[in-house]
């Protein structure tokens, strides 16, 4: 069992690249299914979701599609509604299209939620929502349900793949799970 250590918290290996690779393909032949007679424009969120990106986009089969990238942190002022400050505000044109929001994880939903009703907002035909990992237990927001997921996961915390703690261990090509 491969483990590793990241500020004193111990991680073993949950996902080797080649579950990742099986489940990041489940997740393109999907997604190549049903846009093939579309031209999506992937809305990829920095900074983790790269990786994941990455790989979905070279996974597709015949999908006409463009990709563009955002980057977004909700932080919580003095309300207890979270707010999303653009950090790399969008700069391509969504109106009329059919958008797919890629994500590294979705936890509460909060971003997902935000991002959705800001394409909405701007014109989107349709946003869907394509995201390595889901944890259902902490979903908050009903409309953040991802249509497309590559695995779901408990509320344990995970790195590796383009996921971070503290800005880093995303380089790891395995995700690890933080030991209890
Ligand atoms: P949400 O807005 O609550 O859904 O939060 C999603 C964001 O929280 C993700 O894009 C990650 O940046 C971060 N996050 C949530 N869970 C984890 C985790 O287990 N490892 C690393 N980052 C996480
Ligand atoms: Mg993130």
């Amino acid at each position: 069992m491969k483990t590793i250590e990241e500020q004193g918290y111990h991680f073993e290996e949950w996902l080797t690249p080649a579950e990742i690779a099986k489940d990041v393909q489940q997740v393109a032949d999907r997604i190549s299914e049903d846009y093939k007679d579309k031209e999506p424009l992937f809305v990829i969120v920095l900074n983790g979701a790269f990786v994941f990106a990455a790989d979905l986009i070279r996974s597709l089969k015949d999908v006409r599609c463009e990709m563009t990238f955002i980057r977004v942190s909700s932080y919580f002022g003095m309300s207890t509604t979270g707010q999303l400050q653009f950090i790399v505000p969008l700069q391509q044109v969504v109106e009329n299209r059919d958008v797919i929001i890629v994500e590294d994880i979705v936890d509460s939903g909060l971003t997902i939620h935000q991002l959705k009703a800001h394409m909405r907002g701007l014109g989107a035909t349709s946003v869907r929502v394509a995201t390595m990992l889901f944890k259902p237990n902490k979903l908050e927001y009903d409309d953040a349900k991802p249509e497309y997921i590559g695995r779901e996961i408990t509320d344990e915390f995970v790195i590796g793949y383009g996921l971070d703690f503290d800005g880093f261990r995303r380089d790891l090509s395995s995700i690890y799970k933080v030991k209890e």
